[in-house]
């Protein structure tokens, strides 16, 4: 599947612009510059495909991706690249427009068939995590946590953050129980991850 046709479908600055339901959907959901667009990227193999940068904010609609075919119909399935939460440095204004579009599309969409919600590594689960983990358990969302980044911490580190999150998601009713470990710029964890995305629209 991810050696066939991918191509970018639209982005959507507001729920009004979402693509018509015709096809199941994963999100990949996280704080800014977590690495949402870079694992999109991995995922899919192809570079370039979800705009990636160094500066948080970088997307700021919803970016969706048809996987597979499309000149028949709908494709296998589509991929939600969604704006970073918690990023401080943006115009209050421009939070909360992003907050209740990740929100809105989160808990309203049918179609959704699991999100992914991206940890740094480094990091851990933050409070702006911790408030999005309690809105899709509310809303019933199944989502799985992916930590990323795992290039940037020793392994001791990463192992004690593993342990840490693992005991965070215990909390979680609608969290997977089991964490994705992975790195874009190393390609570590892509297989496990593409599996996951697999189980997650049933194919
Ligand atoms: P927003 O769209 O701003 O919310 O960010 P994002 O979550 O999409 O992050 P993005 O993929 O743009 O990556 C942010 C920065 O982190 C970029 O400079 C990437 O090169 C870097 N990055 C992403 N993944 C990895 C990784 O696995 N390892 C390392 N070392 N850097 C990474
Ligand atoms: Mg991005």
């Amino acid at each position: 599947i991810f050696s066939g046709p991918i191509s970018f479908l639209k982005s959507a600055p507001q729920l009004q612009f979402l693509p018509d339901p015709t096809a199941p959907e994963i999100a990949f959901a996280g704080r800014s510059n977590v690495g949402k667009s870079s694992l999109i990227n991995a995922l899919t193999g192809r570079n370039g495909l979800a705009r990636t940068s160094n500066t948080p904010g970088r997307t700021q609609e919803l970016n969706f991706f048809d996987i597979g075919d499309t000149s028949n119909g709908p494709p296998i399935f589509r991929i939600c690249d969604m704006p970073g939460y918690g990023f401080a440095k943006a115009p209050p204004k421009v939070v909360q427009k992003w907050r209740y579009l990740i929100n809105d599309y989160l808990r309203g969409r049918q179609v959704l068939k699991r999100t992914f919600v991206l940890i740094d590594s480094r990091h851990g689960i933050k409070n702006t995590d911790e408030n999005v983990l309690e809105m899709l358990d509310k809303a019933a969302v199944s989502y799985r946590i992916v930590m990323t980044k795992a290039d940037k911490v020793k392994t001791t580190e990463l192992e004690a953050t593993k342990e840490k999150v693992i005991a965070a998601a215990k909390k979680h009713p609608a969290a997977h129980p089991e964490l994705i470990i992975t790195s874009s710029e190393k390609k570590q964890g892509i297989d496990a991850l593409r599996m996951a995305v697999l189980e997650a629209v049933q194919i």
